[in-house]
């Protein structure tokens, strides 16, 4: 053999001397957790032996769900887990070099949460408070938060796999549990969490709504008292110089007065005590009543010549008005002076002037009338 000769020789082993090539069937693969899956590893070389690996992506070792099996061209996962998630390699080695191709498996499962912090959290009135809720699950699940016995919407912000609810200054009122949940298609999952607001240990402070009430006879009214404080306040009701209506009721502070009476107007007084004092509040309540009218007097008996002197008498809410007319005529006599109080005056009467006179007393809420029988004699 010439030099050139053994140039070329070297030249076509150099060429078929080639490192193996390497090919993974499926590329990818998405299984439940639980189920079994096989990716299989061919390999071309024109130099033998060759020697084949599988290997994790991240260098970390094979779980023990996973079986390599004849020669290493077959990977199983049995059983898929989540942990199993992510890319295997298949390497080939050979006295020419080395090939590799890799696969990537997706292992469904339902969605775990994790909350941070975890439950019962224990804040103070005015905190910033935050729970992040934290999901695992494939496919990446839905994250929403919502108040145990209610639909309001809540402050959240969603990235990624974190959703995260807040408050910048908590306030009493958003105590309760609030649970997380998380959807994908292979299930729902829920945490919840308890948020316990601490008030300020503190003297009460009551408040009254409303603070003055006006109402109408036999209606019924009530009114609250709500005491900031810790510890909660106790709270007691009375009304200023009187003992409080019999038919009243006292409920969590709202005070309900059944079918009210003029004698029920009054200022009433909720008085919210804890250890480190007392606070007062007031409501002051104006109970309507339409007129009640009287005649005073109701039967008179004159001569001709004498002045009639009646008096329309009303109780009632005020203002009253007061209306004279005479029953079964057009209008009052021409002598006749009424007087804005209830007064009807007729200086020197005849006996045309017999009769029954009415008296019409009315206010903003009703009216009544009253008669007066007048006789004259000739
Ligand atoms: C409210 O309670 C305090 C403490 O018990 C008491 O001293 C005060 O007299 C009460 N006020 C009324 C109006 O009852």
């Amino acid at each position: 053999m010439d030099l050139s000769a053994l140039l070329l020789f070297s030249v076509i082993c150099a060429v078929s001397a080639q490192a193996p090539v390497v090919f993974v069937e499926p590329k990818a693969a998405t299984v439940r957790q639980g189920e079994t899956v096989s990716f299989r590893c061919q390999v071309r070389s024109s130099v033998q032996p060759v020697n084949l690996e599988w290997t994790r992506a991240n260098n970390q070792a094979l779980a023990d769900n996973i079986k390599v099996g004849p020669e290493g061209s077959v990977l199983t996962v049995s059983n898929a887990r989540p942990l199993n998630q992510g890319q295997y390699r298949c390497v080939a080695v050979s006295s020419a070099g080395r090939g590799a191709a890799s696969a990537v498996l997706n292992v469904k499962h339902p969605p775990k949460l994790r909350l941070t912090p975890a439950g019962p959290l224990l804040v103070r009135v005015g905190d910033a408070v935050s729970v992040q809720c934290r999901a695992t699950g494939r496919p990446r699940p839905k994250l929403t938060w919502r108040r145990q016995g209610s639909t309001l919407q809540l402050f959240t912000t969603d990235t990624d796999d974190v959703n995260t609810i807040q408050w910048p200054a908590i306030r009493s009122e958003d105590l309760g549990v609030y649970v997380c949940q998380a959807e994908n298609s292979e299930g729902v999952s829920e945490a919840k969490i308890e948020v316990i607001v601490e008030e300020e240990p503190g003297a009460p402070v009551a408040s009254v709504t409303p603070e003055e009430i006006t109402a109408v006879e036999g209606q019924t009214v009530s009114m609250e008292c709500r005491a900031r404080g810790s510890p909660p306040p106790l709270i007691t009701w009375s009304k200023l110089r009187a003992p409080l209506p019999w038919k009243s009721k006292d409920e969590n502070g709202v005070l309900t007065l059944e079918s009210v009476g003029r004698q029920d107007s009054g200022q009433y007084i909720c008085n919210a005590t804890n250890v480190h004092g007392y606070s007062e509040a007031y409501a002051q309540m104006e109970v309507e009543t339409p007129p009640y009218a009287t005649c005073l007097p109701d039967q008179v008996k004159l001569q001709a010549g004498d002045p009639l002197h009646l008096q329309c008498l009303a109780h009632g809410s005020h203002p009253i008005q007061f209306t004279w007319s005479r029953v079964g005529r057009a209008g009052l006599p021409a002598a006749a002076q009424t007087t804005k109080d209830g007064k009807l005056l007729i200086p020197n009467v005849k006996p045309g002037l017999s009769g029954t006179y009415k008296c019409v007393a009315s206010n903003h809420i009703g009216s009544s009338e009253a008669l007066a029988n007048v006789h004259v004699k000739a």
